[in-house]
C-alpha cells in the first residue's frame, strides 16, 4: 500500500515524464474501485498528539488521484462502507446528471454497503475534483475528497506534474478531528466551519522533491469546507488555468482559491527550494515545499506558453435569474419562508438551523430556482446582500463572470467566489439537461440554506 506521500516521492525520483502515471489511467474501461469507509490517520506529528479518526476514500486523505485523457471515459465503482449514506461528486465536470452524484437531487444517497457504479466521458481537461454530495458539510470535513485530472495532448509540456489539495482541519488539543464544532449554528450563520490545521494532500508541510531548474505544473484545489486561501509563489510562475477552464496565461504569484477553486500555473524552477506560503489568514504559513534536487534527466524545453484560445461570452441573454442572498450573521434577513411558510429568522436558526436564503425561500434541493429551455443563455444576476464571502457553484457548467459594471472577467469557472456586497452576473448556455444544483460551496451555507436547483430540459 503507498501512501500519497510515498507516491509523490516516488515519482519525483522517478524517470521524468510530462505527467504522473497514475492508476486509473490504464483501467478506463474496468472500473475502478473507490470505497468510503472511516480509517485513522495521523495529522499533527509529534508526541503528544493522537490519530484523526478521518473519513475516507480508499482509506486515503486525499483519496486516490483519478487521472485520464480527454475523451475517456470515467468510470468507477463505489461502495460505501461508512454507517451512513453517501455519494460522490465530480467537481467541475460538465457531466451527465445521472452521474453526478448529488444525493437526494441525482440519485438516492448509496447506503451503507451499497454501491453505484459513476461512468461518464470526460469532454473537458483540466484540475477538478470529486468528494461527497451527502451531508457535505460533515463528510468533506472529515476527509472524503480527491484529485481528478484530465490531461489534454495540448497541455505544456513540463517535467513534472504536481496536485496540491489544500485543506484546513478544525482539530482538538490532541490532534483529533473537533467533533464538538459538527452543527455548531454559529458556523453555518458566519464564515462556516473554519479549521486550526492546514495540510496539504493530507500532510503538514509536505516537501516534494523536483529537479533543478525543471518547468513543473501545480495544480492547486481548495477542499477546504469554508477557508478561503491566498497562495504565493515566490518563482517565475505563470497561471494558466482557473477551476480547469484555461485563463490567459500570465506571470502571476498570487493567487486567492475559494472553497472548491483550483487553479493551475506552470512554475520554472532554479536552483533553490521553493516555498508556497499560505498568505491569506493571518501568516504566511507554509504550505508545502518544492525541493530541489540534482538529476541527471534531461528537462523539457522550456517553450514560451502558448495563449489560448477562449470562448467569447455571448452577446444577448435569454433567461435572466435573479438572486437576492440574505441572511446570515449581521444580515438584513428578517423572515423567509421555509417549507411554504413564511417565518422569522429567529426561529429558522433556532428550530431550523436554517440561515441563508434566495429571493427570501430557504434553500433546498427540491426547490427549483428557475426552469430553463435547453440551448437558452443563462444570466444568474447574483447580489450577495449579506456580511460574509460566498463561494458560488453551480453543477454542469461553466459560467463566464459579469461584473456590475457590464464587464467579463477572463475565461470561465464553476465556482465563483463573492465578495460581501458584491453584484456579479454568472452567464452560461444551459446546453446540459437535467436538475442542477447551485449552491454556496461554504458547506455549512449550504446546509443552511444557500442551495436552489436550475432545472434544463
Ligand atoms: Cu463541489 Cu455541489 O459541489
Ligand atoms: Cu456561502
Amino acid at each position: 500500500m503507498i501512501t500519497r506521500r510515498s507516491f509523490l516521492k516516488a515519482c519525483a525520483a522517478a524517470p521524468l515524464v510530462a505527467a504522473l502515471p497514475s492508476v486509473a489511467m490504464a483501467t478506463a474501461v474496468t472500473p475502478f474501485p473507490l470505497t468510503a469507509s472511516k480509517t485513522k490517520k495521523r495529522l499533527v506529528p509529534g508526541d503528544g498528539y493522537q490519530d484523526a479518526s478521518v473519513w475516507a476514500f480508499n482509506r486515503s486523505v486525499p483519496g486516490p488521484e483519478l487521472r485520464f485523457k480527454k475523451g475517456e471515459t470515467l468510470s468507477v465503482d463505489f461502495l460505501n462502507q461508512l454507517d451512513e449514506g453517501s455519494s460522490v461528486h465530480w467537481h467541475g465536470i460538465r457531466n451527465i446528471n445521472a452521474m453526478d452524484g448529488v444525493a437526494g437531487l441525482t440519485q438516492p444517497e448509496v447506503m451503507t454497503d451499497g454501491q453505484f457504479r459513476y461512468e461518464f466521458p470526460l469532454k473537458d481537461s483540466g484540475t477538478y475534483w470529486y468528494h461527497s454530495h451527502a451531508k457535505t458539510w460533515s463528510q468533506v470535513a472529515r476527509g472524503l475528497y480527491g484529485p481528478l485530472i484530465v490531461e489534454d495532448e495540448t497541455d505544456p509540456i513540463v517535467d513534472q506534474d504536481i496536485v496540491l489539495m489544500i485543506d484546513d482541519w478544525l482539530l482538538a488539543d490532541d490532534g483529533t478531528i473537533d467533533e464538538a464544532s459538527f452543527g455548531s449554528l454559529h458556523d453555518w450563520s458566519h464564515g462556516g466551519r473554519l479549521g486550526n490545521w492546514l495540510t496539504v494532500n493530507g500532510q503538514s508541510h509536505p516537501t516534494i522533491d523536483v529537479p533543478k531548474h525543471a518547468r513543473i505544473r501545480l495544480r492547486l484545489i481548495n477542499a477546504a469546507n469554508a477557508r478561503i486561501f491566498g497562495l504565493n509563489i515566490p518563482a517565475s510562475a505563470f497561471l494558466i488555468a482557473e477551476d480547469g477552464y484555461p485563463t490567459p496565461v500570465q506571470p502571476k504569484q498570487d493567487v486567492v482559491l475559494g472553497p472548491a477553486q483550483r487553479a493551475d500555473f506552470i512554475v520554472d524552477l532554479g536552483d533553490t527550494n521553493l516555498t508556497i506560503n499560505e498568505t491569506l489568514n493571518g501568516g504566511p504559513y507554509p504550505a508545502v515545499t518544492l525541493n530541489v534536487i540534482e538529476t541527471n534527466q534531461a528537462l523539457v524545453t522550456k517553450e514560451i506558453l502558448k495563449q489560448p484560445r477562449l470562448e467569447s461570452p455571448p452577446t444577448s441573454i435569454d433567461v435572466v435569474i435573479p438572486l437576492h442572498m440574505q441572511g446570515g450573521a449581521m444580515g438584513n434577513l428578517r423572515e423567509a419562508t421555509f417549507d411554504g411558510q413564511l417565518r422569522p429568522i429567529r426561529e429558522l436558526v433556532q428550530n431550523y438551523g436554517k440561515a441563508w436564503a434566495f429571493n427570501g425561500k430557504i434553500g433546498k434541493h427540491h426547490d427549483h430556482l428557475a426552469k430553463i429551455n435547453i440551448g437558452q443563455t443563462v444570466s444568474i444576476e447574483v447580489w450577495n446582500d449579506t456580511r460574509w464571502n460566498h463561494a458560488m457553484h453551480l453543477h454542469g457548467h461553466h459560467f463566464w463572470i459579469q461584473t456590475e459594471d457590464g464587464e467579463f472577467l477572463d475565461g470561465k469557472r464553476d465556482t465563483y467566489l463573492f465578495q460581501r456586497g458584491e453584484k456579479a452576473n454568472l452567464v452560461f448556455i444551459a446546453d446540459n439537461p437535467g436538475l442542477w444544483l447551485f449552491h454556496c460551496h461554504m458547506l455549512e451555507h449550504h446546509a443552511a440554506g444557500m442551495a436552489g436547483v436550475i432545472e434544463i430540459s
